[in-house]
């Protein structure tokens, strides 16, 4: 964290070990950005508010925090709302106000919610070319049968954003309960592709992202925080 304002140059350099020298043509070649915009000039002033990165890494703001949530149904995958708890009311302590969401869960939607403050990271996971797998137990009211699978592998077809969904898996566990990954995220996109068999989805709970899977011995409402492999595991699979 930068901790008093100061030029650019004398910044990176004590950052990333290099000498001011070098820095122009670092600059030059558009290897930094501040608050998500290409560096230019070395003189530029920085202090602890700036967003500053180099070759796409996070090198300012408060360290960066990655953190894993078992949502429980009636939370708000939101950082406010007026009247229900949110995802971050779950989080311990009071300072979490630069938190984000990586990808929501419907207000009764279980299960593995990201939350960071590195936006370069979320907007990672969740750029759609990212296909990042979402893993999903899909508790249902009428019996699935075996044409489900190959209808969520064609895709369904939403006709009010006019697409064909992106091929999804399904595994029938039983004929109430089916395991679902899907590499985008749509609005009520579960609920929808089984609308579209008329069954409606009682109990949907999202079990992982990407090889990240919830742990099972953390409790509904309870978070931790990613270890640094965790954190760099998700960011290599979407390479
Ligand atoms: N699909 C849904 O319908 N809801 C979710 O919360 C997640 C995926």
């Amino acid at each position: 964290m930068i901790t008093f304002r100061t030029r650019l140059d004398r910044y990176l350099s004590q950052q990333l070990e290099i000498p001011r020298g070098n820095m122009r043509l670092i600059l030059a070649q558009g290897r930094v950005m501040v608050n998500g915009e290409v560096a230019k000039s070395i003189h530029q002033v920085v202090d602890k508010f700036s967003r500053v990165e180099f070759d796409g890494r996070l090198l300012s703001a408060d360290a960066p925090r990655y953190i894993m949530l078992n949502k429980p149904k009636g939370v708000v995958s939101a950082t406010r709302d007026d009247h229900h708890t949110t995802v971050i009311d779950l989080l311990p302590g009071n300072n979490n106000d630069d938190l984000h969401l990586v990808g929501r869960l419907d207000f009764n939607t279980t299960g593995l919610v990201l939350l960071t403050n590195d936006g370069h990271w979320s907007r990672r996971l969740t750029q759609p070319e990212t296909k990042v797998p979402k893993h999903y137990r899909v508790w249902l009211e009428r019996p699935v049968t075996d044409d489900y699978i190959e209808a969520f592998a064609n895709g369904i077809y939403f006709a009010y954003e006019g697409v064909t969904t992106r091929p999804a898996s399904l595994k029938i566990i039983s004929p109430f309960e089916v395991k679902v990954v899907l590499e985008e995220g749509r609005y009520h996109q579960i609920k929808r592709m089984f609308g579209h068999f008329n069954n409606k989805v009682v109990d949907l709970h999202r079990e992982a992202i990407g090889d990240l899977t919830l742990d099972s011995s953390l409790p509904q409402g309870r978070s931790r925080s990613l270890t640094a492999a965790e954190v760099q595991r998700l960011t290599i699979s979407v390479c």
